[in-house]
């Protein structure tokens, strides 16, 4: 495993959104409430990129595609496809110096 540096930590604060491709993956990196996240950069409704998905209050993303709201800390849909669709793929968040990003 290898450490990917993506963005620099002093550039996160809440609402930070960023897209990324790395090593075959497609990443979004964001940070809600003060805790930065990694997901994969698609939904697991339809396949599409989450890039210009919402945040909310609540820590959840919301794919702009149907609506459907996702809980960042469990990776969980809400309602009523929670028990049908899979949860987000998340990726440890890995600190390292100045930079934040993840071990591939
Ligand atoms: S593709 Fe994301 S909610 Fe349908």
């Amino acid at each position: 495993m290898a450490f990917f540096p993506l963005e620099k930590i002093s550039q996160l604060h809440d609402g930070y959104q960023k897209a990324f491709g790395l090593e075959g993956y497609q990443l979004l990196l964001l940070q809600v409430d003060g805790q930065p996240y990694i997901i994969e950069n698609r939904c697991p409704h339809m396949d599409v990129p989450l890039t210009h998905a919402s945040q909310t209050p609540e820590g959840k993303i919301r794919c702009r595609s149907h609506g459907i709201e996702f809980d960042l800390q469990s990776g969980r849909a809400a309602g009523p496809l929670a028990n049908q669709l899979e949860c987000l793929k998340k990726f440890p968040v890995i600190y390292d110096g100045t930079m934040i990003g993840l071990e591939l």
